[in-house]
């Protein structure tokens, strides 16, 4: 407080400590991202999706028998109920975003599960993919396609989204992504699933809110410009022109700057090696160069151009360059980061339920206090 009486407000709540949670730690100066006491490098490429989820709901790995049989339950809920489809159906006719279907259809899963909150969380985590590749297809003139109980829980999502069964790299690829973003301190869809489980509401209504601040390019919406961005220098030689001239206009560059970290993302680390490896697995090496470059060079220029702010590669960039190497298009990034993510806010409200606190915070009114009451017809603005 200033003067007794005035708040100080921190901007944007940078620095403000929300919660204590045991599910990720984020450490921007030294570039440092622990998952459930993992270093994401550690966890990222080696676990199963399932494993994952099961590692933040339970803060252990699973053995054996509890890992098949929490794939099993995964598996057994993946279906949707017909009202969902026919939201999907009404919403394509309309040609809703991808992520704007999703965030509508998450809101019919809920009747049944709703308040018991582990079922509730099953369903959300097992039926992302069933609404995002249903929701796809149905846009692009395809039927939707039923789950395949015998595959994990990423090789059914290439699945329903193309129909083949996916090549081990693939889904090592992807499986890499979705370990990798499933969870990141206290984020702003993080914060707002745990500000609505807090007021004991329920776990779909939490997640609702969670995926229409995630949509935002600010937090999961900038993948897909940072691929346009790719794709529109498209040639080495453009490179350092293009950029300047971006940075000279004033524009933010997609993939570039974080709010917490000032060295390399530890995600785009992890993530530029799945890359890697996946674009040598299907012989399109000459695009990966081509961002190595964009990086290198927009890195450079933007200590030139914002000297003092340290803006690095962030975890958006490499997620665009490996999500278009697996064959999907970019109205399915954002959506595809929340596919992992629900487990993470899943996460959070089992641990905010467990030592709930409502959340509500003060805020410094700035405003005038002595208004006098004008009748209607005597105003003149
Ligand atoms: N390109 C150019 N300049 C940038 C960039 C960028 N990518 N990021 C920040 N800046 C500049 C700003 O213009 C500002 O400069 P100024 O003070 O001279 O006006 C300064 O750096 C600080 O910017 P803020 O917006 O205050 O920084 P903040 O920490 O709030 O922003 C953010 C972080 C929103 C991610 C920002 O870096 C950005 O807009 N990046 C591009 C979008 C993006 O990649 N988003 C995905 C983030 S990762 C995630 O959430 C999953």
């Amino acid at each position: 407080m200033v003067n007794g009486s005035t708040p100080t407000v921190a901007d944007g709540l940078a620095g403000v400590v929300a919660a204590q949670t045991r599910l990720s730690s984020v450490d921007g100066e030294a570039g440092e991202l622990i998952i459930a006491g993992f270093p994401v490098a550690e966890l990222a490429s080696r676990a199963s999706f399932e494993e994952t989820v099961y590692l933040l709901w339970h803060d252990h790995l699973p053995s054996p028998g509890p890992l098949a049989a929490f794939r099993e339950e995964l598996a057994a809920c993946r279906d949707l109920p017909q009202v969902t489809l026919n939201l999907l159906q009404a919403a394509a006719s309309q040609k809703t975003a991808v992520i704007d279907a999703l965030r509508m259809a998450v809101n019919t899963l809920g009747l049944p599960a709703a308040h018991d909150s582990r079922q509730a969380a099953i369903r959300l985590v097992a039926a992302f993919p069933t609404i995002v590749t249903a929701y796809w297809r149905l846009l692009n003139q395809l039927e939707p396609l039923p789950a395949r109980p015998d595959l994990g829980h990423a090789a059914n999502y290439l699945y329903m989204l193309f129909g083949w069964e996916p090549e081990p790299e693939q889904v090592h690829g992807l499986e890499t992504y979705l370990n990798t973003v499933v969870d990141h301190g206290m984020n702003a869809s993080t914060f707002t699933a745990r500000v609505i489980i807090s007021t004991q509401s329920d776990m779909i209504s939490a997640v609702g809110g969670a995926l229409g601040a995630l949509k935002g390019p600010l937090h999961g919406g900038a993948p897909g410009p940072a691929l346009d961005m790719i794709f529109e220098i498209g040639d080495t030689a453009r490179v350092e022109p293009y950029l300047r001239r971006k940075l000279a206009a004033g524009e933010r560059l997609m993939g570039f700057g974080h709010r917490v970290y000032k060295v390399r993302d530890p995600r785009a680390e992890v993530l530029a090696a799945a890359a890697a490896r996946l674009y040598r697995s299907n012989n399109q090496q000459a695009l990966y160069q081509l961002a190595c470059q964009v990086e290198q060079m927009a890195v450079a220029l933007l200590a030139e151009y914002k000297p003092g702010r340290q803006l690095q590669t962030n975890v958006e960039f490499y997620t665009a360059l490996l999500l278009h190497g697996l064959g999907l298009t970019s109205d399915l990034f954002t959506p595809t980061f929340a596919i992992s993510r629900v487990a993470g806010w899943t996460a959070h409200c089992f641990e905010q339920q467990r030592l709930n606190r409502l959340i509500r915070p003060q805020s410094a009114y700035v405003g005038s206090k002595d208004r006098r009451w004008i009748p209607v017809e005597q105003r003149l603005n």
